[in-house]
């Protein structure tokens, strides 16, 4: 029996699908634990190219599939995915189960996070605008709507008239827009249709994945977005609504701490990063140009362009520290091929002169200090022999390792689940 915790530690983006999937074959059940349809988990499935947004990327393998109380979800999108998953053969029916207990994002947490992205302007977080942040508002404001009301239509109803009349409140008189107010009428029509769809998925999941533990069976945790993103140890206020952290699976999934065996971190070979906020070691020149366009660094939710840059030793090693990372995956090292020579940021230099091997609480205005390791200029796309890989990659990989504290469990060449080396299938733990 194991529970493993699959965590990004950089911002998001590292390639947890391709993990999850790799490790899906030896698991039971996987399960999503916060974020909502701001993720976007592309797997590769024989020769298509799938990407999940809410549902967890262990649905295309014959897994239990588990969305988490710890998740907000928007309804339609959850079925157009689930119809969308159908239509490509996937039986989604019976294989997924949705928690009574999560929050629903309703229609005013989209509007209300586009028009604070706009009143923001510059300052703007740079969101997917899925209606994440405000939608993790209401539920610690008590305001939440959750799944498992929607089964009790009286209820249901009050609720929804209480709150919409506060939200036409603030659209009208904070917002000052033209746009038409919300109705409850209509929303409980809409939502009382999604009911029809989803119903059979509904139970208490919480329940299900302890009861999977004291069956032993392997349950994988599957976090979206990445250590830099959490609310309370990202790079705030640029960073997203919930915890992001392995701590965040036990409260988002129910279970307890001390059934957690083991987190895999997933970690990028270098750095990226979508949205506003500060990036230390972010490159503005041809190599930054050279990442984003062989590593195809555009944002799977919302395509846009991801910022990238080198290596961070910092920024991993407290992701090390704060996920208690137990082995990494490596991946896009491919990516790099082509470099004659790579850097890794091991200090910053303070705005105030100092030098630091420690995470600042602001990344803003610090300088990183790089080391220069020599590239391996030749192709190691797709190989899956560690004998095959070049000895300045294993230099590479074993520098990083040192630097962050972590060992490494899985390397990457390539995003078909093939194009993986796993060091030591024992550290997988499944
Ligand atoms: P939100 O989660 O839509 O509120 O966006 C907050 C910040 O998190 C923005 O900078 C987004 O670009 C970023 N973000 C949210 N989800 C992801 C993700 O799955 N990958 C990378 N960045 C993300």
């Amino acid at each position: 029996m194991a529970c493993v915790i699959i965590v990004g530690a950089q911002w998001g983006d590292e390639g947890k699908g391709k993990i999850v999937d790799l490790l899906t074959e030896r698991a039971d059940a996987v399960v999503r634990y916060q974020g909502g349809n701001n993720a976007g988990h592309t797997v590769m499935f024989g020769n298509k190219t799938f990407v999940t947004h809410l549902v967890p990327s262990g649905i295309l393998r014959k897994t239990t599939s588990i969305l988490g109380n710890g998740v907000v979800i928007d309804l339609a999108e959850l079925i157009k995915e689930i119809e969308e998953l159908e239509q490509m053969g996937i039986e989604v029916e019976n294989r997924l189960h949705i928690s009574d207990r999560a929050q629903l994002v309703m229609p005013w947490h989209k509007t209300f996070d586009r028009l604070r992205e706009e009143q923001k302007g510059e300052k703007k977080i740079g969101t997917t605008g899925r209606g994440i942040g405000p939608a993790y508002e209401d539920k610690i404001g008590r305001s939440g709507i959750r799944v498992g009301d929607l089964l009790e239509p009286e209820y249901f109803k009050t609720r929804l008239e209480e709150i919409v009349d506060e939200k036409n409140q603030l659209l009208e008189h904070y917002f000052k827009t033209n746009e038409p107010p919300f109705s409850a009428n209509e929303i409980f029509s809409e939502f009382a249709e999604h009911l029809k769809k989803l119903k059979p998925f509904i139970c208490d999941t919480a329940l299900q994945v302890n009861q999977l533990v004291e069956q032993e069976k392997n349950i994988l945790f599957e976090g979206a977005q990445g250590t830099f993103l959490d609310v309370d140890h990202g790079t705030y206020p640029f960073v997203t609504s919930s915890n992001t952290l392995a701590g965040g699976a036990c409260a988002g999934a129910g279970i307890g701490p001390t059934r957690i065996t083991d987190v895999l971190g997933i970690v990028k070979a270098y750095t990226t990063r979508v949205g506003s906020g500060p990036f230390p070691t972010e490159l503005f020149d041809k190599d930054g140009e050279l990442l984003q366009s062989v590593g195809n660094e555009f944002g799977a939710t919302t395509g846009r362009p991801r910022r990238c840059g080198w290596f961070d030793a910092l920024l991993v090693r407290q992701a090390v520290r704060l996920n208690g990372v137990s082995g990494m995956a490596v991946m896009k090292l491919d990516v790099l091929d082509k470099f004659e020579t790579l850097k890794i940021a091991i200090a910053y230099r303070l705005p105030n002169g100092e030098l630091t091997e420690n995470l600042p609480r602001s990344l803003e205005n610090v300088t990183p200090v790089y080391e220069e390791m020599a590239g391996w200029n030749c192709k190691t796309a797709g190989v899956t022999d560690y004998e095959q890989l070049p000895p300045q990659m294993l230099a590479y990989l074993e520098r990083m390792s040192e630097l962050v504290g972590a060992p490494v469990s899985i390397i990457s060449t390539g995003p078909k689940r093939e194009e993986s080396i796993v060091l030591n299938p024992d550290q997988l733990w499944l």
